[in-house]
């Protein structure tokens, strides 16, 4: 009896050891059904994040939510946020109107003189650029290339606006290049390596900030993890936990960072892991941090903070879950500063009453909410510019004044 199970179990060993041989030495297997989206300069393939969701489904559903996700998509009437309704659809400037329609189920921008010949133009909307937290910009894909639209949505006040930067005539179009593109999509290429075309196939353009922005093209790890012999191992995609501080920055700098000038190198050959002064300078970087605008301009801000100078640890991630929308989580912040503001670290000095009256939401007073001098849009022809406030990463002591929500 006792020899029958000895025999069982060595023969089931047996077995699986050979399977094992079998799969280690057989080699990877083609998987067909694996799309590659785009491939980077270095011959590696982006492969979109719906790949992903097999087997890292918790980051894949959170990650769906997010502002990077979200920041550019194939333009449709149902996911523009402004109305199509007539009375509702209007950009009146001095020379012309623009008005949202639908034409064949497609939107357009359809422009027409005020004077004289009254000629109209009709341009489609193909890809929005913007969550739509703040607004949302349109570019259109013309024969002769990708061009940014006069007309943008402003959230705030829900309604159509002139494009922040624009007079108030209808402009000629705007050629989209790199330069434009490079913050609000994942990977995209232009035959031109100068950076000044607007030519693309916007079928191969990775739309938002995906996983692979992050994390690099994965279409190796994908093809690996399918494949998995339970042998040997994955070393496809740059290990981000282990960046150094500067190398981790530089990731989220290459699109936080403001103005970058000296742009040395195409901005989409830039992956995790390198070093971003290899490609551009910043445009800042000899400017007293007082100066810095708002928008845009996280990581100049952080890091002329004190928080920042006197840690040695910490960058984007300390606070920034990147997978998560954590808008208006305050709580998750305010731990992350008392986090640190603890035994061994100053601690606030106002009046334990003042700070409960405000309930102890330390960015409210040490973060606030500042009008950007770049972001600026004008409502109405006859008012003038409104600034965008956004949220300033220079953490410091502020007067009251600052902290009004
Ligand atoms: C077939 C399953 C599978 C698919 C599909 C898959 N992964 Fe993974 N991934 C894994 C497994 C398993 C690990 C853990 C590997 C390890 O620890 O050695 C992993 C690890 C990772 C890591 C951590 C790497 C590290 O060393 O820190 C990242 C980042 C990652 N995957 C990103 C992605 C992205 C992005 C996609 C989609 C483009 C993707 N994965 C698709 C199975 C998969
Ligand atoms: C490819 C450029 C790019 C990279 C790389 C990038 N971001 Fe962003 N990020 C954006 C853009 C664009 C937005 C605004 C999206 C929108 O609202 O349309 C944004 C928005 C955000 C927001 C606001 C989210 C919200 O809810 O409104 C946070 C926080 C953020 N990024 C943090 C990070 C961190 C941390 C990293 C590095 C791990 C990083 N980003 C890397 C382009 C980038
Ligand atoms: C804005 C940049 C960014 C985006 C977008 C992003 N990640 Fe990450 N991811 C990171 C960073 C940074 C880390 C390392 C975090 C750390 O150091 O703890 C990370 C870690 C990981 C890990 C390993 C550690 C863990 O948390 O399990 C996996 C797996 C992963 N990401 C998968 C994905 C997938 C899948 C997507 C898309 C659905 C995605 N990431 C999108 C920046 C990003
Ligand atoms: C250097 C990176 C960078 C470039 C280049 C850039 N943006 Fe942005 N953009 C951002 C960041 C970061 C945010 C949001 C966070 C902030 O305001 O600081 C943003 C926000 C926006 C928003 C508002 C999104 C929302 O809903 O909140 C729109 C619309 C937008 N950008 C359009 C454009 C267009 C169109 C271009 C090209 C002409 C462009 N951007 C170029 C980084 C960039
Ligand atoms: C990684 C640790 C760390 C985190 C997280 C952190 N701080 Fe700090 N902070 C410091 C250090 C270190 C200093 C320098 C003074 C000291 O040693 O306490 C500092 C200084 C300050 C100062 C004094 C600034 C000045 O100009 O005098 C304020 C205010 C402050 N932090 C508020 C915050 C707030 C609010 C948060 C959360 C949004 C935060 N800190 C998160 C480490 C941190
Ligand atoms: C000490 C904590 C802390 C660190 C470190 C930090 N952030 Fe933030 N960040 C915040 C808080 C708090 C908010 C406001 C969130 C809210 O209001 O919902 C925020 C908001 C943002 C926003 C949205 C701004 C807006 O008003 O639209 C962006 C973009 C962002 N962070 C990027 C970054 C980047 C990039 C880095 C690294 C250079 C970084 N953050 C480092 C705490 C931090
Ligand atoms: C109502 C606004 C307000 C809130 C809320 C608030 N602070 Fe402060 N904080 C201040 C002011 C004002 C000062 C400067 C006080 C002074 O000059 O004596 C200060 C000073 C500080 C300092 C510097 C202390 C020093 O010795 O230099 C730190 C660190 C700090 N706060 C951290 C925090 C943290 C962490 C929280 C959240 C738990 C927080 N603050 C909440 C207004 C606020």
């Amino acid at each position: 009896m006792k020899k029958k199970l000895y025999l069982i179990i060595g023969a089931l060993l047996i077995g699986f050891l050979g399977l094992k041989l079998y799969q280690h030495f057989s080699g990877p297997k083609e998987i067909s059904d694996l799309e590659v989206i785009a491939y980077h300069y270095n011959g590696k393939g982006y492969v979109g994040s719906s790949t992903c969701m097999e087997c890292h489904r918790g980051i894949y559903e959170t990650h769906l939510n997010t502002a990077h996700y979200n920041t550019s998509i194939f333009a449709t009437l149902e996911n523009i946020k402004g109305s199509f309704k007539e009375g509702e659809n209007l950009v009146s400037l001095l020379d012309a109107e623009i008005r949202m329609v639908s034409k064949k189920g497609e939107p357009v921008q359809h422009a027409q003189i005020k004077y004289g010949n009254r000629r109209t133009f009709d341009w489609t909307m193909d890809i929005t650029i913007g969550s739509g937290l703040k607004g949302q910009s349109y570019l259109s894909n013309q024969p002769d290339g990708l061009f940014q639209l006069q007309a943008s949505y402003f959230v705030p006040a829900d309604t159509w606006i002139n494009s922040p930067n624009y007079t108030n005539r209808l402009n000629p179009l705007r050629p989209v290049n790199d330069q434009c593109l490079k913050c609000h999509v994942t990977f995209a290429k232009n035959p031109d390596d100068a950076i000044n075309s607007n030519q693309y196939d916007i079928s191969k353009i990775v739309l938002g900030v995906d996983c692979e922005k992050c994390h690099g093209p994965a279409e190796k790890h994908v093809r690996f993890q399918k494949n998995w012999n339970g042998v040997s191992k994955d070393s496809s995609l740059v290990k981000l936990s282990s960046l150094t501080r500067q190398q981790s920055l530089d990731l989220c700098a290459s699109c936080h960072s403001g103005l970058r000038n000296n742009q040395t190198q195409n901005p989409f050959k830039f992956l995790p892991g390198d070093t971003l002064v290899n490609f551009s300078k910043n445009y800042n970087s000899l400017r007293p941090s007082t100066n810095l605008d708002v928008h845009g301009n996280q990581y100049g801000l952080l890091t002329s903070s004190k928080c920042f100078a006197e840690s040695t640890q910490m960058d984007c991630i300390t606070c920034h879950d990147p997978h998560k929308n954590q808008r208006n989580d305050h709580l998750y912040f305010n731990n992350k500063c008392v986090g640190c503001h603890n035994t061994n670290k100053k601690h606030c000095t106002i009046p334990a009453s003042k700070m409960k009256e405000n309930g102890s939401n330390c960015i409210q007073c040490h973060m606030p909410v500042i009008p950007s001098k770049n972001m600026q849009v004008q409502l109405s022809k006859l008012e003038n510019s409104t600034p965008v406030g956004v949220r300033t990463h220079n953490i410091a002591i502020y007067p009251e004044s600052a902290a009004q929500e």
